[in-house]
């Protein structure tokens, strides 16, 4: 086992994501995780480009290796509530593409 139950990549510098709200997103998922008392147990990093801009803002969970696309400040809060805290995935924002780049902007 690693360092961290879950260690999540909020995409908030590349070309797209970083004004398309990604920033914002990492943000929440971070005040939402103290919340839930996720502190130490949870990681939660800005990253750069992913190579999926356009569906973007990005937000990957590792060790699942999930992927979620367009996810708005709900959409973070969700992950966190239902994903980092309830073990679901959150469907509604599941990003789902061939493997490698799927850049579209
Ligand atoms: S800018 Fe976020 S995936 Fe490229």
């Amino acid at each position: 086992m690693g360092q961290y139950k879950h260690h999540v990549f909020v995409c908030t510098s590349g070309k797209t994501c970083s004004w398309q709200g990604g920033p914002e997103v990492h943000e929440v998922m971070k005040r939402a995780a103290h919340q839930a008392g996720l502190r130490g147990t949870v990681r939660i990093n800005q990253s750069g480009c992913m190579n999926q801009c356009g569906h973007g803002p990005m937000v990957v969970v590792y060790p699942q290796d999930v992927w979620y696309g367009k996810v708005d400040e709900e959409g973070g809060e969700r992950i966190v509530r239902e994903h980092l805290v309830g073990g679901h995935i959150v469907e509604r924002y599941r990003y789902v593409a061939p493997p490698g780049d799927n850049k579209i902007e």
